[in-house]
């Protein structure tokens, strides 16, 4: 059984996850790559006894402890708490594939935490050494959670060997896994780069300014080819029908792809003229142009993968509207009234009541009737029957599940959406 506890035509389920998640991962990927840039600097700055890149160092930790901790836990439970109440079945699917990998997650979260306190207010109170090796505890750890993440969120894509073999291990090391951590560590590096130079812009002696700079610019190039090499590898991981999908097959899928390639360059080429030739004028307006051309790289990078993903929630395995393929023949022989909802079938309900359930169990996770991906657009003015054959057809739209059910549950649905559709 699925059900959706929260529902809402105004403010749709996918819009307020797609806000949420993105925010979330692009400090998540800043928080770690910004562990490694310290640990960097913090090393040289001994090695050179440089105290104003100590200082640099110092601050930049600073901008990690109140972006990650503030910042990425307070989102990164709102991710927890808006997918459970909007994606029940699919939250329980993913916990229960991976209950050992999310536990080991949390562990490496909490120890993120604590070693970030210990960096920033332990500076100039412990040795040296010691607080060098807990930086680099920090950045271990960060990394460790983003693999762990990462091979969850790329097998909802590529579920690979696991469809035949249910083994967990399948799952987590699936084909997109390895391309796409390539290209997040990219992504880690690349924002490390672009938040250092809300630090650099604050610096007033020229030669900080000139070697920071430097830094960042290595950043932002060794990230830049970890990028083109792992999403090179993400395309050619994923199945070749949706491949297609993102050169010509579906238009808005091509158009997000190509404006992460397009941003993405402009970002890179952007940062490297500002670090690398006019970091003496660095300020911070440069440093927010950078930022938000970063945020629309990394947003169309995500949207893309998203999508690609449709109609399903795991490939092959559950359908986004929470579907199991398994269920399939049973639904279409019982029904999904049947299937779906236990308590309010006991109810007597009107045609257009059925519908609506219908409607929020097939439909609702990817359209709204008047918002996000509305159905108003695409079939206002139409009486039930003709809804009845567009319905019939839908499965055959690459980014759609079939419909699933009986054939009266279909003319429920069609009676619903002409009812909510001719009122306004
Ligand atoms: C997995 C997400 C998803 C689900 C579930 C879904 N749709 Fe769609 N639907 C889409 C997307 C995405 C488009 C836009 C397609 C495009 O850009 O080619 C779309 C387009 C449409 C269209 C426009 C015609 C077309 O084929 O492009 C209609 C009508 C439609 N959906 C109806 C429905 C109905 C009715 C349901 C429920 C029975 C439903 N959809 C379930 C994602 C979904």
């Amino acid at each position: 059984m699925s059900f959706i506890p929260y529902y809402s035509d105004l403010v749709h389920p996918a819009v307020l996850i797609s806000s949420i998640a993105i925010f979330h991962t692009f400090i998540a990927h800043f928080s770690i790559g910004m562990g490694l840039y310290v640990i960097i600097c913090e090393y040289f700055a001994y090695k050179k006894n440089n105290m104003v890149l100590l200082e640099y160092t110092k601050k930049n930790s600073s901008l990690i402890l109140f972006i990650a901790t503030v910042l990425g836990a307070l989102t990164g439970v709102g991710i927890w708490f808006v997918i459970s109440i909007i994606a029940p079945f699919a939250t329980s699917t993913l916990i229960h594939n991976f209950v050992w990998f999310w536990a080991s997650e949390w562990v490496f979260f909490v120890i993120e935490i604590v070693t970030i306190l210990l960096y920033y207010y332990l500076w100039g109170k412990i040795e040296k050494k010691l607080h060098l090796i807990i930086g680099i505890i920090y950045f271990i750890s960060g990394y460790c959670s983003l693999i762990l993440i990462n091979g969850i969120i790329s097998f909802q894509l590529t579920p690979g060997k696991w469809l035949e073999t249910k083994n967990v291990w399948d799952g987590f090391f699936n084909p997109s896994f390895l391309p796409s951590t390539i290209a997040r560590t990219g992504f880690c590096l690349i924002l490390a780069s672009i938040f250092s130079t809300l630090i650099i812009s604050f610096l007033k002696n020229s030669d900080i300014k000139k070697y920071t700079g430097r830094i960042s610019t290595i950043f932002i190039v060794v990230g830049a080819l970890f990028c083109i090499v792992g999403t090179y590898l993400w395309v050619q991981s994923i199945p070749e029908n949706v491949r297609s999908q993102l050169s010509g097959g579906n238009t808005t899928l091509t158009h997000f792809f190509h404006y992460y390639i397009i941003t993405g360059v402009i970002l890179i080429a952007l940062s490297i003229i500002l670090e690398l030739i006019f970091y003496k004028y660095f300020n911070i307006v440069f440093s927010i142009i950078l930022l938000c051309v970063g945020m629309t790289a990394f947003s169309y990078f995500e949207f893309t993968r998203e999508r690609v993903r449709k109609p399903f929630l795991v490939r092959d395995y559950v359908y986004a509207n929470g579907i199991p393929l398994d269920k399939i023949d049973e639904i279409n022989t019982t029904g999904i009234l049947e299937y779906t909802n236990v308590i309010l079938k006991r109810k007597e309900l009107t045609d257009v009541q059925k519908g609506e359930l219908i409607y929020t169990s097939e439909c609702y996770s990817c359209h709204s009737i008047n918002g996000f991906n509305n159905l108003r657009s695409k079939l206002e003015g139409l009486k039930a029957e003709d809804i009845f054959y567009v319905i019939d057809g839908i499965g055959y739209n690459p980014l759609m599940p079939p419909f699933v059910g009986i054939e009266s549950e279909k003319k429920y649905l069609a009676e619903f959406l002409q009812d909510r559709l001719s009122n306004k």
